[in-house]
């Protein structure tokens, strides 16, 4: 067996890639390595966390003693776990330096020790390269992040970088745009809205509603992952894009128009603070090792809406009954 570890595997695109990784590889072990945040729930994993090939482990990757065995043990290393939200960020940024800087930085010196390790693939962010007036970001591009979200994860980003440079880990960097798809928590918004407007509660435009975003299905993320683990070369960075360019208006439109609503329900509230106007990525390099995205963003925004229709077992008791999430969403609506 292959020993695969994913950490971050309870949260949103880490376990879209476990449920990816077991249907995709009969001869991988997966092991989730994930603390269990507001972000990372059991439930993400519900028909895959008893699964034969499959082990969860409930820990910090900041805590050495259990996470390093782990990559020691490992062949390949997945590591999605971190602190994601720009707003949570802008309010407190402590816990995405410990998580996405430190927690890297255990994973990382546990990795040098990892004999049998062939991949360490470092999930970062389009974010890192700050707002994008025109044009598209290349791998090479200056790192200009403009929040602490996005400067944890430029801090990760390099540091991994670091120690393929300095030690030869086996490390790639993955720079994704916005993902999209089931189980993503409903803070971010394309989940945010859907889950509003079915309840009719308004949803919360920022600013003029102008910010461009590119949107990636995460089964196109997944699957560019699983290209690079083998066909990736150490030490290089990939751009990972879905090339669906939208505007976070004309996504609001199409999320109410889909679900029925009235564009009535748009409520502009105050911009975010420092917020990036526009992210937009060139995959050239990632295309040139043969990856496409397959989903048309038409039928992902459809498909992805109803899920959040049909699946609402999954978010009602995360909005109605996490105290956490409660207390942001009221703090979210007290910017009307
Ligand atoms: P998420 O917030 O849904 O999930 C994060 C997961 O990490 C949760 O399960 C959480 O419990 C876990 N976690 C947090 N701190 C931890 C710690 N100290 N130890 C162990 N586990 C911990 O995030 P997501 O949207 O799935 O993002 C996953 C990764 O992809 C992140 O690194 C993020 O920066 C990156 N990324 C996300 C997007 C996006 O659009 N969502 C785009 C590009 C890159
Ligand atoms: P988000 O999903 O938080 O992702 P990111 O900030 O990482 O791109 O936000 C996506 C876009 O939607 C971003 O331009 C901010 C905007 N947005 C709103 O207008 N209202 C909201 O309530 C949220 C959460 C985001």
């Amino acid at each position: 067996m292959v020993e695969v570890l994913v950490t971050g595997g309870a949260g949103f695109i880490g376990s879209n890639f476990v449920r990816y990784a077991l249907r995709s590889h009969d001869d991988w072990h997966v092991t989730t390595l994930d603390k269990l945040t507001y972000a990372g729930r059991r439930e993400n994993l519900h028909d895959v966390i008893d699964h034969p090939r499959h082990t969860f482990v409930h820990d910090d990757i900041g805590n050495a003693a259990v996470s390093a065995p782990l990559v020691e043990q490992s062949e390949i290393v997945v590591h999605f776990a971190a602190e994601t939200h720009v707003d949570r960020s802008i309010q407190s940024a402590g816990e995405f330096i410990r998580t996405d800087v430190e927690g890297t930085f255990v994973l990382l010196e546990a990795a040098r020790r990892a004999a049998r390790l062939r991949r360490f693939v470092q999930i970062s962010t389009d974010e890192v390269y700050g707002s994008v007036p025109a044009g598209a970001s290349r791998e090479t591009d200056e790192l200009k992040p403009r929040n602490p979200y996005a400067a944890s994860k430029a801090g990760a980003d390099r540091l991994a970088y670091s120690y393929w440079a300095t030690y030869n880990v086996p490390v790639i960097i993955t720079r994704a745009s916005n993902n999209y798809g089931p189980y993503q928590f409903p803070e971010k918004v394309i989940p945010l809205f859907v889950t509003n407007a079915i309840d009719d509660i308004p949803v919360p435009l920022y600013g003029d509603g102008k910010n461009v975003r590119d949107w990636l299905h995460v089964e196109d993320h997944c699957s560019a992952l699983d290209l690079l683990i083998d066909a990736g070369t150490s030490g290089e960075v990939y751009n990972v894009g879905g090339g669906n360019e939208v505007m976070n208006v004309d996504l609001t439109n199409r999320i109410l128009s889909t679900l029925g609503k009235p564009s009535t329900l748009i409520k502009p509230v105050a911009d975010r603070p420092g917020h990036d106007r526009r992210y937009a990525l060139d995959t050239t390099k990632l295309r040139g090792i043969g990856w496409a995205p397959r989903m048309p963003f038409e039928r992902g925004l459809t498909d992805t809406i109803e899920w959040y229709r049909t699946n609402d077992w999954w978010w009602r008791p995360i909005k109605e009954a996490d105290p956490a999430f409660r207390s942001y969403y009221e703090a979210q609506y007290g910017r009307r």
